[in-house]
């Protein structure tokens, strides 16, 4: 059996949550869109990004030592619209949408401010995955806010989520 080249469209069905990924190197500061972020391993808290070739972000996040993480909530779906339609090869997303950024702690890019949670990550470790490559990072600080309910991303739309399926 030869594996599938590529999946068909109906059986694409995951549902995932909408994390902005943000690095800064060299001053050169950038956010894109991730629906592939998920966190890795629990002990130690460990979270990973796909980030496709032909992203602005890629030759950044190749570089970065730290990258940030921030989980929309329901109110910034237009935030994960522009940092995911536009590149930051094109256009500086922060200043020209005027995303609403803050400082982070520990690392130089900032995080979205707003967000659901907010990840400040250093780089543990790359690896190439056909067109992806997970960066695999180590929270130095992680926050939630609790007035904040985070976002569904699937099959090129956003969501709130529903009702809690009991039993
Ligand atoms: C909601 C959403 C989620 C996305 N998730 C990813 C992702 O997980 N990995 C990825 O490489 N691209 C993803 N993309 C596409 C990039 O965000 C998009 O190509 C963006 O323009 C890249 O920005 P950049 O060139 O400034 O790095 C996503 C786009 C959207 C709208």
């Amino acid at each position: 059996m030869q594996p599938l080249s590529q999946i068909d469209r109906e059986a694409w069905r995951f549902i995932n949550s909408v994390s902005i990924v943000t690095v800064s190197v060299d001053g050169v500061v950038n956010a894109m869109s991730a629906e592939w972020c998920a966190p890795v391993s629990l002990k130690p808290p460990l979270i990973g990004v796909f980030v496709g070739e032909e992203r602005f972000t890629r030759p950044l996040i190749e570089r970065a030592e730290t990258f940030g993480v921030s989980l929309l909530a329901e109110d910034q779906a237009w935030i994960g619209r522009v940092c995911g339609r536009h590149s930051g090869r094109e256009v500086n997303k922060i200043a020209e949408f005027n995303l609403p950024v803050e400082p982070a702690r520990f690392i130089d890019a900032p995080l979205i401010a707003g967000a659901a949670a907010q990840f400040e990550c250093r780089v543990l470790e790359r690896r190439v995955y056909g067109s992806h490559m997970l960066v695999v990072g180590e929270p130095l600080r992680a926050v939630g806010n609790p007035e904040k309910r985070a976002i569904a991303y699937s099959r090129g739309r956003f969501y709130r989520l529903g009702e809690e399926i009991v039993g």
